[in-house]
């Protein structure tokens, strides 16, 4: 039962983001055409067959094989055992019940009794070996496929759905348990208990053995056309789960914006649709069940009275001893239980394997952005940034960025400016390696970012981004969220120069404060400001900024300012700017448009060019400045 894979995946193997490749010869898609569906990388789901997937699967249980070993042989042991029970009955029947000697009925009932607390205790075992191995193994595959996710890079959360991602880690990883857990053993376990009653009732009489063997084909004929009807449906139960999951899920997050356009109705009705159309799913699930059950119910009764009225006949005639009779019923039943529990094992088999492929489809996804083999660690930076005709694009054939040069000095602040949607957060996000560019290079004091370790990248660089993403915790955990190991000193040092110190201090419980999910008990500003103490507090090199809060007050925006300037002091920095005091503060401005560097230049000197910064400072950077003097 335990088949030793070359699984891709296994203990101690990390995602590729973490250095190595996850699959070298996997078969890889056009970008782009993992779009429809619930499709997560670049690896088709098609890629990855039925029987791949349960190799793969129960390569999980290999850790633990001594112990599935033994419930193999336990899974013997029982069903073995079962098959002694009608045996015995038989024996008290007509050994000692037909003879009156009451003495040996009482001895046999003893030996059946004990036999039975054998089994059970045998059962036991067996059921905790398997459940201990299960266990274990779904708790390794929970935290690989969850390590493996949050390692993924950025471009692949952009293509996923957050509700399909938390369905693979809950619901599919919940069938496979139960596949693993109790559907394989029961699947040895039936067709043991089938073969060997099949052997106890021929040897009992070959006419009842016969006679039940007319009645399985209609039984199993049942069972396989119950499971194909069954199978489809469940995967479309569960689809439509998967849908009002996701619904649930976004509605939850977007909840302001349905409340602010007073758009309840529409979603309440929506959910409502997709309801509806769950319970459709479930009714025609339901209805086959209702065939299903009864049919079965039919044919084992069936089954009992041609019993009865054969092997009944054969009593009278004194073919057949009335304890042989009583036997065969016990082992008729063996032999129907199993086809009854067939088509179940089998859908649930189904289930199982569809959940193994959408979790290997994700195990096998390409990243985009992967670390080399031989990576090495960059060293501690000056800071110089240099990018040398970088193109990039998300998505093939939809480039958003057009032969991008440019050197930003160390210790040099340099602002970004252009209009929305030119390329900003992209260029950005291309220092940190969060995407690679798609021509050109990116390089840190002379090394490729595609040459160096992410981590070592990364941790040289205080990424501030558009959306000020608080985690549930305090403020000081917060804050500390790149260097756990800071003190309190440390974390009130970082929080002083992003000018969030005193707003902090203003709330009862200081650093303490919680903050919630979305930390929905600050202001934009307030979060901004501790997003900044965050990148502070790694006193990086490096620092990049997405300044994008143009929209707050005129004392925040001063406080904000002061904070920035004290954040950029003495290292390299690099923010994209909406704010006048911002821009002149810059030692130089890059203008970017629709993708391409046009201007270059000190504020001054850009003024002078009268060129695109000449027309962004006339239509919105002057106001800003009028209002500052007003
Ligand atoms: P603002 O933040 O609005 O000032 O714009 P920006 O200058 O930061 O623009 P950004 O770099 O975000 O976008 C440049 C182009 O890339 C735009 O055409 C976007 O539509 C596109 N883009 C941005 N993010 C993604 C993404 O995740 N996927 C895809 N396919 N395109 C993106
Ligand atoms: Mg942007």
């Amino acid at each position: 039962m335990v088949v030793e894979t070359r699984s891709q995946v296994r203990p101690g193997q990390r995602p590729p983001e973490a250095g190595q490749a996850a699959r070298p010869g996997a078969p890889r898609r056009p970008p782009g055409a993992e779009r429809e569906g619930e499709g997560f990388g670049i690896v088709s789901r098609s890629s990855i067959t039925p029987m791949e997937s349960v190799r793969r699967l129960l390569g999980f249980l290999a850790p633990y094989r001594r112990v599935v070993i033994q419930v193999i042989l336990l899974l013997f042991a029982t069903a073995l055992l079962g098959m002694a029970t009608p045996y015995l009955i038989q024996q008290v029947i007509d050994k000692a019940l037909t003879l009156g000697n009451l003495p040996v009925v009482a001895l046999y009932a003893l030996g059946i009794v004990a036999l039975s607390l054998t089994n059970a205790a045998l059962h036991t075992i067996q059921r905790y070996s398997l459940a201990y191995s299960v266990e274990n193994a779904v708790y390794d595959i929970r935290n690989r496929l969850y390590e493996w996710i949050i390692r993924m890079p950025f471009g692949f959360h952009d293509r996923s759905r957050t509700g399909q991602l938390i369905s693979r880690l809950t619901s599919d990883i919940d069938r496979i348990s139960r596949f693993l857990g109790f559907g394989i053993a029961e699947l040895a376990s039936v067709t043991l208990t089938f073969l060997s009653a099949s052997i106890m009732l021929f040897r009992m009489s070959v006419q009842l053995g016969l006679l039940g063997w007319t009645i399985l084909p209609p039984m199993i004929w049942i069972a396989l056309r119950g499971s194909q009807e069954l199978g489809p449906r469940f995967y479309g139960l569960r689809q439509q789960f998967g849908r009002i999951t996701a619904q649930i899920q976004e509605n939850y997050a977007g909840v302001r914006v349905v409340k602010a356009f007073a758009r309840e109705q529409l979603e309440i009705s929506k959910f409502r649709r997709e309801l509806q159309e769950f319970n459709r799913r479930r009714m025609g699930v339901i209805k086959i069940f209702a065939l299903l059950q009864p049919s079965m119910s039919f044919l084992t009764n069936l089954g009992l009275v041609l019993l009865l009225a054969v092997g009944g006949h054969a009593v009278l005639q004194g073919k057949l001893t009335l304890g042989q009779l009583v036997a065969s019923q016990g082992y008729m039943m063996m032999l129907f239980g199993p086809i009854r529990m067939i088509g179940w094992l089998m859908i649930m088999s189904q289930e199982a394997i569809a959940s193994g492929q959408r979790m290997f489809e994700i195990f096998d996804t390409q990243p985009e952005v992967k670390e080399k083999p031989d990576a090495i660690e960059l060293p501690p930076v000056k800071g110089e940034i240099r990018f040398e005709h970088v193109s990039f694009a998300y998505e093939q054939d939809t480039e958003v960025l057009h032969d991008c040069s440019f050197v930003i000095h160390p210790r040099e602040t340099v602002a970004i400016m252009g209009a929305t949607g030119s390329g900003k957060t992209s260029i950005i996000n291309l220092i940190p390696r969060f995407y690679d560019v798609t021509s050109g290079r990116v390089t840190i004091d002379g090394y490729d970012v595609r040459d160096v370790t992410l981590k070592s990248l990364r941790r040289q660089i205080g990424t501030i981004f558009q959306e000020a993403v608080l985690f549930s915790g305090t403020i000081a955990e917060n804050i500390a969220y790149g260097r756990p190991d800071a003190t309190m000193d440390e974390i009130i040092a970082a929080a002083k120069i992003a000018q969030a110190h005193d707003f902090i201090m203003s709330f009862p419980d200081g650093y303490q404060t919680r903050v919630g999910e979305r930390g929905v008990t600050l202001s934009g500003g307030q979060r901004q400001r501790i997003t900044i103490a965050r990148a502070i507090l790694l006193n990086p090199p490096i620092l990049i900024m997405d300044d994008s809060t143009s929209s707050v007050d005129i004392e925040t925006e001063y406080q904000i300012q002061q904070a920035l300037n004290a954040s950029m002091r003495n290292r390299t920095a690099v923010v994209i700017a909406h704010r006048l005091s911002t821009v002149k503060n810059a030692d130089r401005i890059i203008v970017l448009d629709r993708g391409r560097i046009v201007e270059e230049g000190t504020h001054e000197e850009l003024l002078a060019l009268g060129g695109h910064y000449r027309r962004i400072y006339e239509t919105t950077l002057a106001q800003q400045e009028e209002k500052e003097v007003a």
